[in-house]
C-alpha cells in the first residue's frame, strides 16, 4: 500500500468512527429532550383559576367531579377520563397535566388548550389534581 491510499483509508476510518459516535451520542440527548417544565407554586388563587377555567372549557366532557360524566363525554371513543378513577395515560403529575392539557392527547377528542394562557394552564393542572384520590399512607 503507497502512502496515499494509507492516508485515504485512515481518513475514512476516522469520519467513519466520527459519525458513529456522533450517532450514538445523539440517543441521550433525544431522551433529555423531553424535560418537564417546573410547576409554579400552589396557591389559592391559582387553583381558582384552574377552576373557572375547568367549568368553561372541560366540564361538558370530564363532568363537573372530574369523573368523565359530561353532557358531551358519553359517547366519545377513548371516553374522557375519569380523573377519580381511571390511571392517567399521559402521567398524573402537575407537570405532566399540564403537558396534557397543553398539548392535548393525539388521536382523540381530548385537543389541546395551548391557546389558554399558561396561569390558566398551570390552574387546571393543579384542579385536575385535586380529583386524583390522595394515596392512603401506608399503615407500617
Ligand atoms: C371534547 C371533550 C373533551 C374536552 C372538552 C376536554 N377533554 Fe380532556 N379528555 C377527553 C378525552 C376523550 C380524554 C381521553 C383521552 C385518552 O383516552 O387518551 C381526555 C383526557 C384528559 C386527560 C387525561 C390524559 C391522560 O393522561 O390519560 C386530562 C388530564 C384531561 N383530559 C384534561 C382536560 C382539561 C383540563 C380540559 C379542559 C381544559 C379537558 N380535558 C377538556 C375529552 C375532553
Amino acid at each position: 500500500m503507497n502512502a496515499r491510499a494509507f492516508k485515504a483509508l485512515w481518513g475514512g476510518a476516522v469520519a467513519l468512527m466520527l459519525v458513529a459516535g456522533g450517532l450514538s451520542a445523539a440517543e441521550p440527548e433525544a431522551k433529555k429532550a423531553v424535560k418537564l417544565p417546573k410547576p409554579p407554586a400552589r396557591t389559592q388563587p391559582l387553583l381558582d383559576k384552574g377552576k373557572q377555567a375547568f367549568t368553561l372549557y372541560c366540564v361538558a366532557c370530564h363532568g363537573e367531579k372530574g369523573d368523565g360524566q359530561g353532557p358531551a363525554g358519553m359517547a366519545l371513543k377513548p371516553p374522557p377520563r375519569n380523573f377519580a378513577k381511571d390511571a392517567f395515560k399521559q402521567g398524573q403529575s402537575t407537570a405532566e397535566i399540564f403537558l396534557t392539557v397543553s398539548n392535548g392527547v393525539p388521536q382523540t377528542a381530548m385537543v389541546g388548550y395551548g391557546h389558554l394562557p399558561e396561569e390558566d394552564r398551570w390552574g387546571l393542572a393543579y384542579y385536575v389534581g385535586e380529583f386524583i384520590p390522595k394515596k392512603k399512607a401506608a399503615k407500617k
